[in-house]
């Protein structure tokens, strides 16, 4: 895929270096779901995994390319034989397959990690390339650490891939080392000395370690770059990656300035963040660019009589644009199936009558407890009943006695592995009751890292939305859920938590080295 002058391609890498941010680890049928999202919003490329790091990554790469249709899907690798196979077994069936590949440039990594000369890596590119070119229509190399790279050597390097027959050369800032002066001049130099750079797309990958990833990105596309290679949420390895809804919206908000475009459907950016954060537990900033919490809200009192007087003294896009509805009171005890059906639907929500039927049991039950279900609790309620890992664990009831003058106790049923348990405890407080009693009948152990409570909309009612993050050794896993009642919602996190953490652990007992 070549990019014409005024269109930039947008990567999206959210389910490869994005699920290698810590707790992010997505199963298959996650990551079709992410995928499909993906789909909808518009992306050029789904860097779907790195298959030969684990055989779960492996199906799950495959499973994506079997359901994909209107993106390429593409599968990372080693500068290896078998990686490429392995890449290529996992993406071929793809109605657009491709391939990525990739090998350290940096003096820095030739010595310490790869041991390699220079003359080695420039062999390796050539013959890697030309399996790639071999296999696939689509073809990406990358020079990993490239911005610490000799430049001349890039040049080599980069020329060897076009000889061999690669389609897109990547530029990546590995580390988030660059700034946007510096990264200009690289990619206008290569611009200039790189053999047939004119005949493929030059792409950029940047990681945020100094807050600069998308920064350094526009600043590569003013240099010629036409492709980006983006998260979203800016998610990934450290720091993340450059933002997807953040160089998107630039190119949408200042077409004055830049006059290029995307395929993106900017108004699918915000169901796409809230279906990433939900599934991978990482939540999003409320001060986040673009799809932040905050990021349309008005408070100084200066801002809001302007604002009210006239939308545009205070707001560049607005947040209808980016798929930010108004809250709606939408449903309530006596809404039926068929109504929150069509709800859903216009949320962007297709279930299967099977989800469907799961979705309205939860609703039901919230809709006992709560007058009034609006948008974003039919929301919680989709993400937490139809997008999460196969359980190990089951919650079934909590029951929870406390106050000023009760020790606080819990009794807890949960289903481990299709049996039922029951036990009771105590603890300092209700949720730490919960927990211990949790931790108690389980034999689970991990420490608990995190936990933070918020309110979904407003109101006394309102549903409570629970995090937890749990840390076992070197494996981080991120819980999530949501009730009116904030004790169930903190026990729904627990158990989601632990059931990723399960997954995890089942994941790294098979899995061959990663990046
Ligand atoms: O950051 C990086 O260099 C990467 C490469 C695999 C492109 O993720
Ligand atoms: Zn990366």
């Amino acid at each position: 895929m070549k990019a014409s002058q005024d269109r930039i391609i947008i990567f999206d890498t959210t389910l490869r270096d994005g699920e290698q941010s810590p707790g992010a680890s997505m199963d298959v049928h996650e990551k079709v779901l992410v995928a499909k999202q993906l789909e909808i919003l518009g992306v050029d490329k789904i860097e779907a995994g790195f298959p030969v790091s684990s055989p779960g990554d492996f199906d799950a790469v495959q499973a994506v390319a079997h359901e994909v249709n209107k993106a390429i899907i593409v599968g990372l690798c080693r500068t290896r034989d078998d990686d490429i196979k392995t890449a290529w077994n996992a993406v071929k069936d793809a109605a657009m397959p491709g391939l990525h590949t990739f090998i350290a440039t940096s003096d820095i990594h030739l010595k310490y990690k790869l041991r390699m000369s220079k003359d080695e890596v420039l062999k390796s590119v050539t013959e890697s390339v030309g399996i790639c070119h071999e296999l696939s229509p689509s073809v990406e190399f990358s020079a990993e650490d490239a911005t610490r790279s000799d430049w001349d050597f890039l040049v080599d390097v980069f020329s060897a891939a076009i000889q061999a027959g690669a389609d897109t050369i990547n530029v990546p800032d590995t580390v988030g080392y660059t700034n946007p002066q510096e990264f200009f001049n690289l990619i206008s130099y290569l611009k200039k000395k790189v053999k047939g750079i004119n005949d493929v797309t030059v792409s950029v990958h940047c990681h945020n370690d100094l807050g600069l990833a998308t920064s350094n990105s526009i600043s590569a596309v003013l240099a010629g770059a036409r492709q980006i290679e983006c998260t979203i949420n800016g998610i990934g390895e450290r720091a993340g990656n450059t933002s997807l809804e953040e160089a998107v919206m630039i190119f949408n908000v200042r077409k004055d300035l830049y006059n290029l475009y995307t395929g993106i459907d900017t108004t699918q950016i915000f169901p796409t963040s809230r279906l990433v954060s939900h599934i991978t537990g990482i939540p999003v900033q409320p001060n986040k660019a673009i799809v932040g919490a905050n990021a349309f809200a008005h408070e100084a009192g200066i801002h809001q009589d302007g604002y009210l007087k006239e939308r545009s003294t205070y707001e560049i896009m607005t947040p209808e644009a980016v798929g930010i509805g108004k809250t709606h009171l939408v449903l309530g005890k006596h809404s039926g199936k068929h109504a929150l059906n069509k709800r859903l639907e216009s949320l962007g929500y297709h279930l299967s009558d099977k989800d469907l039927l799961k979705v309205f049991n939860r609703f039901k039950v919230i809709s006992d407890k709560k007058k009034e279900i609006y948008d974003a609790d039919i929301e919680a309620i989709v993400l937490e009943e139809i997008y999460r890992v196969p359980d190990k664990y089951e919650l079934k009831h909590i029951n929870v006695n406390s106050g000023t003058v009760v020790v606080p106790t819990a009794t807890v049923q949960i289903v481990v592995d299709g049996e039922t348990i029951k036990e009771a405890g105590f603890g300092n407080g209700p949720v730490d009751a919960v927990y211990k009693t949790i931790i108690k009948m389980t034999g689970f152990n991990a420490e608990l890292k995190r936990f933070s409570v918020s309110s979904i909309t407003g109101g006394t009612d309102a549903q409570g939305e629970v995090t937890v993050e749990l840390m076992d050794q070197d494996m981080v896993s991120v819980g999530q859920g949501s009730d009116p009642d904030i004790l169930v919602a903190a026990a729904r996190a627990l158990v989601n938590a632990m059931n990723r953490m399960e997954f995890m652990k089942a994941k790294k007992s098979v899995e061959s080295p990663r990046l």
